[in-house]
């Protein structure tokens, strides 16, 4: 199983979050992708973020993409069904905690994610290395502890088919200690001086 918590680096999803937000005031799709996204907790973070950030109203307008290689073939339903123990959830701020999850009747330990968060999410089985996009004109992908997995060039590679697939001023985010490669930094303006959160330059 991939390793994966909920509200794992907070910071960056929130950085990517709040860099998001001005760009898409007024658009009726807000379009986001999380590459790499295990077995759900971090995409269902972020709706989480965005659903308390952006209000009821505008987060109607949003979709989340998330995909990920899955060697397992368990994902599609983990993240359909939205439902995970009490010890997977434990990270979350109570107060989030009580307003998204509801407790499964049958089973005392297991927790699901509220509709207004889970239907946002659309599960896509994906190999990055394909360098085929799931989708393209995204206003923010989100891409973390996945790119070590891959060889510099790869990474380079993979960071190029991001590019191409970001709409006008879309925000790319990835963790802290990845960095863009030298020979694709113009792709990208940084938005954050603490955080790896950039802009797409458009070439
Ligand atoms: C350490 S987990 C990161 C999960 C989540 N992004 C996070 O930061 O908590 C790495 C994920 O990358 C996925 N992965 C590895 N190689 C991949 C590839 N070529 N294409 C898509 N996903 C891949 C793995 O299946 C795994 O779920």
């Amino acid at each position: 199983m991939a390793f994966t918590f909920f509200f794992r680096d907070i910071n960056t999803l929130e950085n990517g979050v709040k860099q998001l937000l001005p760009n898409v005031v007024g658009k009726s799709k807000i379009k986001i992708w999380d590459a790499g996204c295990a077995m759900g907790p971090e995409p269902y973070s972020l709706a989480i973020i965005l659903a308390e950030q952006m209000g009821k109203f505008a987060f109607k307008n949003v979709s989340i993409t998330a995909s990920d290689i899955d060697g397992s073939n368990l994902f599609d339903k983990i993240i359909s069904d939205g439902v995970y123990s009490q010890t997977e959830l434990g990270r979350i701020p109570k107060e989030l905690f009580e307003k998204y999850f509801t407790k499964v009747n049958s089973d005392e330990d297991k927790y699901k994610i509220v509709d207004e968060i889970r239907l946002k999410l659309k599960f896509v089985k994906h190999d990055l290395l394909t360098l085929k996009p799931v989708d393209s004109n995204f206003n923010l992908i989100i891409c973390k502890n996945v790119l070590l997995h891959f060889n510099y060039e790869e990474r380079i590679e993979v960071i190029k088919m991001f590019h191409n697939s970001l709409d006008t001023n879309g925000v790319f985010a990835t963790e802290q200690t990845q960095k863009i490669p030298q020979e694709i930094e113009h792709l990208f303006e940084r938005l954050i001086p603490n955080g790896q959160v950039f802009k797409k330059v458009n070439v």
